[in-house]
């Protein structure tokens, strides 16, 4: 995976704190979010690289450079948590560059502890998300002694827009960085990047940002002419070169975003393939990070499954499949085209096809939600059936119960009543619903009662009764035979 030049001798072991800069505006993304909260696979950007961060470096101090629409950016990373940092967010009241950005944590008290307590400094940019664990392991590896700082590099088939690495010689050391706008024509046909990852030794990284010019193209305090600082004072300039190039591609712009997306979620179809699912077309189906699925799951194309959902194992996913935020129990079949959120399916449910699980519902065990049902707010006990172009809403349904074709709970009378609007049907166990048939809400069908087809319920069904709801049928003996001879 690596290839680090300089002395294998290593000193034993050095604490690491991490500068993670996030203060940039991110113009080029043309988004109303501050660039570092933008979402890869439905996660802001800088959470997944603080969760790698929180992984490998537990209990470490980590400042935030924080500058465009900081109070958001500091919300929201305070809500995500991160109990295993010692985060401090540090203000970049104007930005005029990365080398600025890291001047203003080494000149505050962070910076002087990272000195004083002999801290190498790993920066990280907020705009690399796909980062692993492994490279921060490999990268943050003590400093050889009289080292000012380790680079992190790689070889990109497209380097464009990134710092082009200057080397003596074809593969000497280091010498320089030149930035995509500053560089000559020669200098942009070098495929060997940086990356903005660096492990810097404390004391040469708070003066060296001292000493930063800003006589470049953007006029800005590029960090990234430390290395050429580092290689004028004879210190040796470590590198690492990373070989896959997928785990660290920046997003400069929303092109880069959608890529950086794909290359996450191939890694994560991959892990779940290795682990027992077998998916039948991988390339049509998206998995966030943040989804759960057992072994021996069957996934056909063009599935969808975001936020905290979890597949048990043995379980059937057909085409279309989208599901967010939803627990799926053992050897349930989700058929095609259903969709589902923030609802419960318990094992060995059959599901769709094209059926539609609105928030807050529920399905017991054994039970069967046919094609074109719609729930809402609804809990639905086990061996329940509701097979065929039915609407459920804020209702509570048994087990062994069997609605038939083409059902509605009336649960929405246009009123607001005690501040609600819609009422509640109650169905209680093994209660039988022929075809075509409302409730009015709110009612109660009680315990093993029977509604015949056709009948609209507008009050309480006592427990083992059967109740029709609907005009009696008329016979005019011979009368359609007269109809027709007039015509
Ligand atoms: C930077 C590097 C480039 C490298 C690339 C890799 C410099 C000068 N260039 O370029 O060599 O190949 O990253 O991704 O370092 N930021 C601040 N404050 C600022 C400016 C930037 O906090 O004043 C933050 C941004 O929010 C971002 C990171 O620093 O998270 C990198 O900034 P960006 O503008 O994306 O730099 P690049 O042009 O990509
Ligand atoms: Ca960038």
């Amino acid at each position: 995976m690596r290839h680090t030049q300089g002395p294998m001798s290593q000193s034993k072991s050095q604490k690491t704190a991490v500068i993670l800069l996030a203060a940039g505006l991110g113009k080029r993304m043309f988004s109303s979010l501050p660039k570092v909260l933008i979402p890869v696979c439905g996660r802001p950007m800088i959470f997944h690289i603080l969760d790698r961060v929180q992984e490998v470096l537990p209990g470490s101090r980590v400042a935030i450079v924080v500058g465009h629409q900081k109070e958001l950016v500091i919300q929201r990373v305070r809500e995500e948590g991160y109990s295993k940092l010692n985060i401090e967010f540090i203000h970049q009241v104007e930005q005029h560059g990365t080398g600025h950005a890291v001047k203003c944590v080494m000149d505050t008290d962070w910076g002087k502890v990272a000195v004083a307590e002999k801290e190498n400094c790993l920066i990280l940019p907020g705009d690399l998300p796909l980062i692993t664990s492994e490279l921060i392991h490999e990268i943050t590896l003590p400093l050889i002694r009289g080292s000012a700082l380790r680079l992190l590099t790689a070889v990109m088939r497209d380097p464009f827009g990134y710092g082009r690495i200057l080397r003596k010689g074809k593969s000497g050391p280091v010498i320089r960085i030149t930035e995509e706008k500053d560089a000559t024509l020669r200098e942009k046909l070098i495929q060997e990047v940086g990356l903005s990852i660096y492990l810097f030794q404390p004391g040469f990284l708070s003066v060296g940002v001292k000493n930063l010019k800003n006589k470049n193209a953007q006029q800005e305090f590029y960090l990234t002419d430390l290395i050429e600082m580092a290689a004028k004072k004879k210190r040796t300039i470590e590198t690492l070169t990373w070989a896959r190039e997928e785990d660290v591609r920046g997003i400069n712009n929303p092109y880069e975003l959608s890529q950086v997306c794909d290359n996450l979620n191939e890694r994560m179809l991959k892990q779940h393939a290795l682990k027992g699912v077998r998916f039948l077309n991988l390339k049509s189906v998206r998995i966030e990070p943040s989804v759960k699925i057992g072994t021996d799951v069957t996934v056909y194309p063009d599935v969808i499954l975001e936020g905290k959902t979890e597949i048990g194992s043995g379980v059937t996913l057909g085409a279309q499949v989208y599901l967010k935020n939803c627990v799926v129990g053992k050897n349930s079949e989700i058929k095609k085209g259903t969709i589902a959120e923030d609802s419960i399916i318990e094992n060995d449910v059959k599901l769709g096809p094209y059926a539609h699980l609105r928030p807050e519902s529920k399905v017991g065990a054994h039970s069967k939600i046919g094609n074109f049902v719609e729930l809402k707010k609804t809990t639905v006990g086990e061996h329940t059936s509701i097979a065929h172009l039915s609407y459920l809403g804020d209702a509570e349904v048994g087990s062994r119960v069997n609605i038939g074709c083409g059902f509605v709970t009336c649960n929405f009378d246009g009123r607001l009543i005690d501040g609600q609007r819609k009422h509640k049907t109650t169905i209680e166990d093994e209660v039988f619903v022929g075809s075509d048939c409302q409730t009015v809400a709110p009612v109660i069908l009680r315990r093993g009662s029977y509604i015949a087809s056709g009948s609209t319920i507008t009050e309480e069904v006592k427990e083992g009764e059967l109740s029709i709801a609907r005009s009696r049928q008329v016979h005019k003996p011979g009368y359609a035979t007269k109809l027709k001879e007039q015509k």
